[in-house]
Formats: structure tokens, C-alpha cells, sequence
């Protein structure tokens, strides 16, 4: 059933202000008028003081680190627009996060994705946009509509104003292999795999890579950079193996714990990564932003005219 009411409202959690900011601009739809902040301890006060009645209304929210207060910000958000009777409510989180917590990988462990598809469901969202989820099955823990959609063109397009020469994709990681074999067939490339063992959360082995990239020029691509273990790591080995030019391209900078350092110390060339995630602090010396902005502003376009999301990609993976 198309959603009818001509209202589009845009609001604004804390978690990424600038981002916010630039898919308003992308749309010219102001911010609505609200207040997001917090009581002296530390609880979320939240008041929108924009009659949103009937209208379609998107909550631009990534959670990304903190991400707890981020998450829990959101579902106050979302309990708030229910209860002031908005239409239809979308929950646009550009970074997911607890998306790589999506299974019982072991005894007594929880299924964290879950508990975070279940709580934004059960506070109030209709609809789901997200950005490359670390594993897409989450949408299925939701029984509303997910769009998910891709970083790729949008890095891509970076990629291709490099013009390198005869590359070869690289994945760090076995898991990584759909999202390197899309983009080494939008490129023309070849495909090389490095094969990694986690260790913990923060520290990872490479054992070797798995096809060549002597003499070559190398994209890694990733959905997203945390602890930055995997990409330096990756980066290293290629180096070692005799790899010329390194490009690195991910999705999400989450840049967390020894990140920096880490991106600092290994032999990338380049790395280009959207903004889903607000960046604070210092940056990698050689980090390269590209917007994720328009292509969202798209999405919430085309959701809101009952248009087709898939549209906006080429070569969906
Ligand atoms: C792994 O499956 C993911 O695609 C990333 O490679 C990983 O989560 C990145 O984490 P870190 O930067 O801490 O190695």
C-alpha cells in the first residue's frame, strides 16, 4: 500500500550532526525543530517540537560508537514520533551496529543483532535504510521493510578518478569475497584473497594470499575498518608479495582502539571510506572521505515517492 501523506520530515539524532546536515542539504527538507540531549545523569531528553502528524518521517541515526547511547537514542526517537502520531517512521542507520554479533557462534552468547532489530521494531520503525550491514541476512531478523544499500558506487567512483592501472582486488578475509568479486567484475580485475585467522577482537594472523599480486597494483576492499587489524595486516602481506600501489576502500570508518596507528604504520597508499561514522580525533595521514550522503538523500527520495531503491545501484551484489 503506497504511503501518501506529501510530508517528508527529517530528524536528527546526536550521533552524526554533519551527516544530517548534508542529506538535508541533498533534499532541501530543513531538519525538524527538536531537541536531543541528555538530563545532568546522563539520560537521553528528547522533545520535537514540530507537529509531525500523518507525515513520513525519517530518523537519521548511524549507531555507530558509542553505540549504546546511540542505539538507545534512537529508540527514544522512535517511541517519541509514535506517540506524536507520525504516518510512517524510518530508521535511517547508515552504520548498523552489533551486525557482526548475528550468530550463536559459541555456548551462552547472545545474538546481539537481534536484540537490535527487535527493540527498533518494537519501538516504533516502519522501515529500515541501512548502509553495507556487515552480514545483509540481518534483514531478516525484521519483519518490516530493510533497503540496504551500497557503498560501492560511491567508492567506486573515487576509485576510478585514481585511474590505476591493471588492478587486482584484494579481500583480507574468505568472508569478503562476494563484495571483492563484485567490484574486481565492475572493474575488470582479478581477484586475490588474503587468508586470515582471528585471534580476538582486536588481533588477527595472515597466513598468505591467495592469488598474485606481485608487480601489481592492489584495491583491498572492505565493509568496514574497526580495530584496523585486518586491512594493515592485508596491506603488509600484498606489500611483502611485492604489490606496487596499495588502495584501500571500505564502507564504514569505525576506527576504533590502535585504528590510527595502525593505518599509519602500513603501506596504503590511499585509503577511501565513506562518512557514514562522524570522524573525531585524528585520521589516518592518508584517509580520504567520500560522501554517502546523496546516495541516502536518493533513497529517502525514492522511498518517499514509492520508487524503487534497487534502482540506485547498477550491479546490486
Ligand atoms: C570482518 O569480517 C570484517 O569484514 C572486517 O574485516 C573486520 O570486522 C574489520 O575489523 P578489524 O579492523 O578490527 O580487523
Amino acid at each position: 500500500m503506497p504511503f501518501t501523506n506529501d510530508r517528508i520530515v527529517l530528524i536528527s539524532g546526536t550521533a552524526h550532526p554533519e551527516l544530517s546536515q548534508a542529506i538535508s542539504a541533498e533534499l532541501s527538507v530543513p531538519l525538524a525543530n527538536a531537541h536531543v540531549g541528555r538530563f545532568p545523569d546522563g539520560e537521553i531528553d528528547i522533545k520535537v517540537y514540530d507537529d509531525i502528524r500523518g507525515a513520513d518521517v525519517f530518523v537519521l541515526q548511524p549507531t555507530s560508537p558509542p553505540v549504546n547511547e546511540n542505539w538507545v537514542e534512537l529508540l527514544l526517537l522512535l517511541d517519541c514520533l509514535r506517540r506524536a502520531s507520525a504516518g510512517r517512521i524510518t530508521a535511517v542507520m547508515p552504520y548498523y551496529g552489533y551486525a557482526r554479533k548475528d550468530r550463536k557462534d559459541e555456548g551462552r552468547v547472545p545474538i546481539s543483532a537481534k536484540v537490535v532489530a527487535n527493540t527498533i521494531s518494537g519501538s516504533g520503525a516502519d522501515r529500515i535504510v541501512t548502509v553495507d550491514m556487515h552480514a545483509a541476512q540481518i534483514q531478516g531478523f525484521y519483519d518490516i521493510p530493510v533497503d540496504h544499500l551500497y557503498a560501492k558506487p560511491v567508492l567506486m567512483r573515487a576509485v576510478r578518478a585514481l585511474a590505476v592501472d591493471n588492478p587486482v582486488v584484494v579481500t583480507p578475509d574468505v568472508g569478503g569475497i562476494k563484495m571483492a568479486r563484485s567490484w574486481a567484475k565492475a572493474l575488470g580485475a582479478d581477484l586475490a584473497i588474503v587468508d586470515k585467522r582471528r585471534i580476538s577482537g582486536s588481533e588477527i594472523a595472515v597466513e598468505h594470499v591467495i592469488g598474485e599480486v606481485g608487480g601489481r597494483n592492489v584495491i583491498i576492499v572492505d565493509d568496514m575498518i574497526s580495530t584496523g587489524g585486518s586491512i594493515s595486516e592485508a596491506a603488509h602481506i600484498v606489500r611483502r608479495e611485492g604489490a606496487r600501489q596499495i588502495v584501500l576502500a571500505v564502507s564504514h570508518a569505525v576506527f576504533c582502539g590502535p585504528a590510527v596507528e595502525r593505518l599509519d604504520g602500513c603501506p596504503a597508499d590511499r585509503i577511501l571510506a565513506t562518512d557514514t561514522i562522524p570522524r573525531r580525533g585524528r585520521s589516518p595521514r592518508n584517509l580520504e572521505l567520500v560522501s554517502i550522503a546523496p546516495l541516502l538523500a536518493r533513497a529517502i527520495h525514492n522511498i518517499h515517492r514509492c520508487e524503487s531503491v534497487s534502482s540506485l545501484f547498477d550491479d546490486t551484489p
